[in-house]
This record gives C-alpha cells, sequence and structure tokens, in this order.
C-alpha cells in the first residue's frame, strides 16, 4: 500500500463527473488499498478517488475508527428518507467546517471488491459520509450544500 497526495479545493478533478468502474482489476483493488492508508493516515471518516486524483466512482469510509472499512466500487443511493442537519468537514478542505442538511437514512447499491453488488442500509454518520462521498463522484463538494459556515478549532 501506499500514501497517495489529497487534492485540495481548486484542484479541477475534484469538481469532475467520475467514470464508472468496468472491471475490478489488481489495480483497482490496490487503489482502494492505498485510499483506506491515505484516509486512516489523514484522520478521515470517508475519501472518494477524486480526492487523490484519480476520476474512478470509488470510494472508502470507515466511521468506526478502523474496525467498519468499507470499499464501494460504483456506489449509487438507491433511497433516501428523512432529513438531519449537521457538522460536516473534509480532507480536501483543511481548516473549513459547516452545517449540511442530508438525508437522514439511505440506501447505497455498490460492488465490494469481492465482486458481489450489496444493498447497505445505513443512518447516522454512516449515511452522511457515503452521501457526502458520493457527491465526490459526481463532482459535488460539501461547501456547495453548506447553510451555515461554522468556526473551526485551531490545533
Ligand atoms: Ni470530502
Amino acid at each position: 500500500m501506499a500514501l497517495r497526495q489529497i487534492r485540495k479545493n481548486g484542484d479541477p478533478v475534484l469538481r469532475q463527473k467520475a467514470h464508472p468502474v468496468k472491471k475490478i482489476t489488481p489495480q483497482i483493488i490496490k487503489l482502494l488499498n492505498d485510499m483506506a492508508e491515505t484516509m486512516y493516515d489523514a484522520n478521515g471518516v470517508g475519501l472518494a478517488a477524486p480526492q487523490i486524483g484519480i476520476s474512478k466512482r470509488l470510494i472508502v469510509i470507515d466511521v468506526a475508527d478502523e474496525h467498519n472499512l468499507l470499499k464501494l466500487i460504483n456506489p449509487e443511493i438507491i433511497a433516501s428518507s428523512g432529513k438531519e442537519t449537521a457538522i460536516e468537514g473534509c480532507l480536501s478542505f483543511p481548516g473549513i467546517a459547516g452545517e449540511v442538511e442530508r438525508a437522514e437514512a439511505v440506501t447505497v447499491r455498490a460492488l465490494i471488491p469481492a465482486g458481489d453488488t450489496i444493498e447497505l442500509k445505513a443512518t447516522g454518520l454512516l449515511a452522511r459520509a457515503l452521501q457526502h462521498e458520493i457527491d465526490h463522484l459526481d463532482g459535488i463538494l460539501f461547501v456547495d450544500r453548506v447553510s451555515r459556515f461554522v468556526e473551526v478549532e485551531k490545533k
């Protein structure tokens, strides 16, 4: 595995619509592993391939501190319900956070590295992370959806 450089706000790749993955190759598996390593290194809960400069529909998410890693290929939201507002940030926007309204619950269909198609029902932080990362695949950034920016504590 290898750490990849995280692309920051202003990089045009973040605004591109990412391409579906046609075949799960060893290169795709390696990319997902690199994305997970890069996400953990940056203390993030999610990362989309465009954030490392790769315009492919791949995301990794772990909202449980390295205990529940999801690697999803061509993820799509197939159902959503409810509304919930919470504060979000993004590894491509260091030092920026804001309130974003998202669906409270989502169902996502995706391929997993083993080649199976799964349907995942999620609520809470996982539902939020899925919506945020799938947005990245369509060139949508969380700042587009922020209703109010909030102060970020300086470290
Ligand atoms: Ni993000």
